[in-house]
């Protein structure tokens, strides 16, 4: 299995540019199974989650070419496609599940693997299940698998969703996009793959509107168009590489971001201390050695990303003063507090709140990584560390970020995969 070495407590500096966002990708790709005309994605990841995706679109009979050195697709459903997706590919991404609102948009039936549980969570799909039983479906899980039918087309409804959820969100935008009527859909997570989502359902001829700041109206459609569509950038990826040059006091610049969708983590890194310039789709940033402290919940977008709690926490471990973190969205997400306690953090976690001593030099160490955020956290504590950190099981970190050792290395960090 791969690993990591990092030999840090090098300054980073020089320019990174983002690469497309794969929370963004997978939902679009899933909603590729609405249409049979040509859809040309650009700006796709080459990261290990999309190539799943699209290894699940093969499974059920789409027609891809796919050139991963020049981040593109072209995907044509000429042929009727299979209505099951496999554990095999469910499991080891949840996004899997976002296919079954276009299988049941478009075919009426589906049977889907659940995703199950995975190490930051239990993560549940019950929210995507009741709000497409409002567009008229049935269903019945049965050995691990989501079986569901609708005996009519998907009917259009009115559907407040009870709590917050990306993945629920995305699951009936694709799934109303094709019902018979009008769909509104209320108190929708507002995340800005979302509103690519969305951009691109409409760029393919679908009558999406957003009628409030959490509110969509959705008008079926029954056929759409041949186009091409390019991903946003990666926000969390963005925001990992301004950490990066907060944590080992650099000067990055990082390009092709629009630095609007991450002014929440911008204002933050400001208020602790790193001097940042914003100029267009360009992000200065300057590290510093005087790290002030924060007490911060994550929240759903607008509000923190808990996509960015791991890395944050990396950074608040050099403040002088104690920082208080809230995980408020997933029940088990620190797993990366031990092994930065091991490189020698203070870190005390009680439920959902971590208290961050501060005051850290990170010492290299020997490491498991275990979710994808947890492990480019590590990656970001070695990076400031002296001395040679190992970080195992790195597979994780694979499934979202393209070229990370490259990209890093450019900037002038010691870093290299051992197979
Ligand atoms: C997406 C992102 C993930 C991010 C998360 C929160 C993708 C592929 N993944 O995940 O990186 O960390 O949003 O921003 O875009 N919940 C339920 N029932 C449901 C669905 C969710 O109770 O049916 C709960 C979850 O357990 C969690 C919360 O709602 O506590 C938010 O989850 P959700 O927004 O759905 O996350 P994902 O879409 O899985």
């Amino acid at each position: 299995m791969d690993k990591l070495e990092v030999f840090g407590a090098k300054k980073l500096k020089g320019s990174v540019r983002i690469s497309g966002s794969k929370n963004a990708a997978l939902p679009i790709l899933a909603a590729s199974i609405l249409s049979n005309k040509k859809i040309i994605l650009k700006n796709l990841p080459n990261v290990k989650d999309i190539q799943t995706m699209i290894k699940l679109l093969e499974s059920i009979g789409s027609t891809i070419k796919y050139s991963k050195k020049n981040n593109l697709i072209i995907i044509q459903n000429k042929n009727k496609l299979k209505t099951f997706a496999s554990y095999n590919l469910v499991k080891t991404m949840r996004a899997g599940i976002l296919v079954l609102g276009p299988m049941l948009a478009r075919y009426g039936k589906a049977k889907v693997s659940t995703p199950g549980g995975c190490t930051i969570g239990v993560r549940p799909i019950d929210l995507h299940l009741k709000a497409l039983a409002q567009l008229g479906i049935n269903y019945k899980i049965i050995d691990g698998y989501v079986h569901a039918y609708s005996k009519k087309k998907l009917k259009g409804a009115k559907i407040r969703f009870p709590k917050k959820s990306v993945g629920a969100t995305e699951n009936l935008i694709i799934a109303s996009s094709m019902a018979t009527g009008t769909t509104i859909l209320s108190n929708c997570c507002i995340e800005p793959e979302i509103k690519d989502l969305v951009n691109f359902i409409n760029c393919i001829g679908g009558k999406i509107k957003w009628i409030g700041k959490r509110t969509l109206k959705i008008k079926g459609v029954n056929n759409f168009n041949k186009n091409e569509y390019t991903i946003m950038p990666d926000r969390i990826e963005a925001g990992t590489y301004l950490i990066a040059a907060a944590v080992t006091e650099g000067n990055l610049k990082i390009i092709g971001i629009n630095p609007n969708i991450i002014k929440t983590e911008i204002d933050i890194l400001r208020k602790l201390g790193a001097k940042i310039k914003i100029i267009n789709e360009q992000i200065n940033i300057k590290g510093t050695n005087n790290i002030k402290n924060i007490n911060i919940k994550t929240a759903p977008y607008p509000g923190f990303p808990t996509d960015m709690q791991g890395q944050l926490m990396v950074l608040l471990c050099k403040s002088k003063k104690r920082s208080v973190i809230s995980e408020e969205i997933f029940e088990n997400r620190f797993m990366h507090v031990a092994e930065l306690n091991r490189m020698g953090a203070k870190i005390k976690t009680k439920g959902n709140k971590a208290f961050i001593e501060g005051n850290t030099n990170f010492k290299a160490a020997e490491l498991m990584a275990t979710d994808l955020r947890a492990s480019v956290s590590l990656i970001l504590a070695a990076l400031s560390a002296k001395g040679k950190t190992t970080i195992n099981r790195i597979y994780h970190l694979d499934r979202g970020y393209e070229q990370i050792e490259k990209k890093l290395r450019k900037l002038g960090a010691n870093i290299r995969r051992v197979s």
